[in-house]
């Protein structure tokens, strides 16, 4: 029995008449750049999540680029965040020449913990950066309060997200601006690099539309400095087949989700999601002592697996300058070395999902 853990390939083959189309009509009009799939997954976009605007992008970096480039990012500011994420969440704001401030996570979402925030605020704090990791929203009410006390400026980075709701609304509308990358390996990907920023600003969304083309108003009339960070036409035409059936993958995630939880439970600490928000499940982490060996042990059963991430923010090797090293984080810190990722896509089959358990049930007993 074979075990992929995203198994992009079934997908492609599932919607592959839809997807070879939509790719076949941008070759057929040669509109490779800006051509009219953007506008029309935009508009998708927005009608999914209820934002009034979506942007496409480059991809999930030059999202998060481009939201601080609209919040007026400068040099010295300092941007709260979580340690424990991909590294282009603390990468952005140091190319803004700003300072990722970081601050621990709670134990339950991952996510930062909003109690502890306050404590980091300086007079040159300007905006708080929550990641939604794992396709889980972090706590935005309070990340909301707090920066609304502060006069501060809220960017998700729902990189991991997409779809995500918190109290009934998709989170993208639960901030400023919201972030999203739309990667292969992502809950919705596409088949080369992409992102969306989505804001219910008009002024900011008019600001990163002007970015996203090298700051330009008008062909050739630049009035900020931005960068080149428009999606590929052929990338939004493979969007625009894959986003019918993405409701229906995001129910399946959950399901399997909760198989894995209920043949979990007793023997690995399983993941929870808070009652007034939903997940995306990008990933699912079980929490063990022995993290590493049981990678091995399930490797050699054919059960691949994978660490996200294995390295905190605060201890690379790139921010050693922020002076994080010997600054201790109680919750990252331990979950750093206890997480570990298992299979999952919406093809998972629960033959499949009683191997890989029944692999781990025998893993950690032995
Ligand atoms: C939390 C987070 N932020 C940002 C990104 C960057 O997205 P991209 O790879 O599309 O640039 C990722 C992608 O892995 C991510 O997981």
């Amino acid at each position: 029995m074979k075990i992929d853990f995203a198994n992009l390939q079934h997908q492609y083959q599932l919607y592959k008449e839809e997807i070879d189309a939509n790719i076949q009509a941008v070759l057929n009009k040669s509109n490779f750049i800006m051509g009219e799939e953007i506008q029309v997954l935009e508009k998708e976009l927005q009608a999914f999540t209820g934002v009034k605007h979506a942007i496409t992008c480059s991809n999930g970096t030059d999202a998060l680029l481009l939201a601080m480039m609209a919040i007026d990012i400068q040099p010295g500011d300092e941007v709260i965040t979580t340690p424990f994420t991909f590294i282009a969440t603390g990468e952005t704001i140091a190319l803004m020449k700003a300072r990722p401030v970081f601050v621990d996570i709670d134990e339950v979402t991952f996510n930062i913990d909003p109690s502890k925030i306050e404590a980091a605020i300086t007079n040159k704090t300007k905006a708080i950066m929550p990641v939604s990791l794992y396709g889980q929203p972090a706590d935005m009410d309070e990340i909301n309060a707090i920066a609304k006390e502060y006069n501060l400026k809220v960017i998700i980075d729902g990189a991991q997200c997409f779809g995500a709701s918190y109290k009934n609304t998709c989170a993208a509308n639960h901030c400023d601006i919201y972030t999203t990358s739309f990667f292969p390996a992502k809950p919705l990907g596409c088949y080369g690099d992409g992102g969306a920023v989505l804001t219910n600003d008009d002024e900011y969304a008019k600001k990163i539309k002007m970015m996203r083309v090298h700051g330009q108003n008008k062909r050739y009339y630049h009035e900020y400095i931005g960068i080149g960070g428009r999606l590929d036409t052929i990338q939004a035409a493979v969007l625009l087949a894959k986003l019918p059936h993405y409701t229906k993958e995001v129910e399946e995630r959950n399901r399997i989700a909760q198989v894995y939880n209920e043949r979990l439970r007793g023997t690995v600490i399983t993941p929870q999601i808070k009652a007034d928000r939903t997940s995306v499940w990008a990933q699912y982490a079980i929490r063990v002592n022995k993290r590493d060996e049981l990678k091995s042990k399930l490797e050699k059963k054919g059960i691949p697996t994978s660490i996200h991430y294995p390295k905190l923010l605060t201890k690379q090797e790139c921010f050693g300058y922020l002076g994080y090293k010997n600054i201790k984080f109680n919750v990252a810190d331990n979950l750093v070395n206890e997480l570990l990722c298992l299979p999952m896509n919406a093809f998972l089959n629960n033959e499949q999902i009683e191997k890989i358990t029944n692999e781990i049930a025998c893993a950690q007993t032995f």
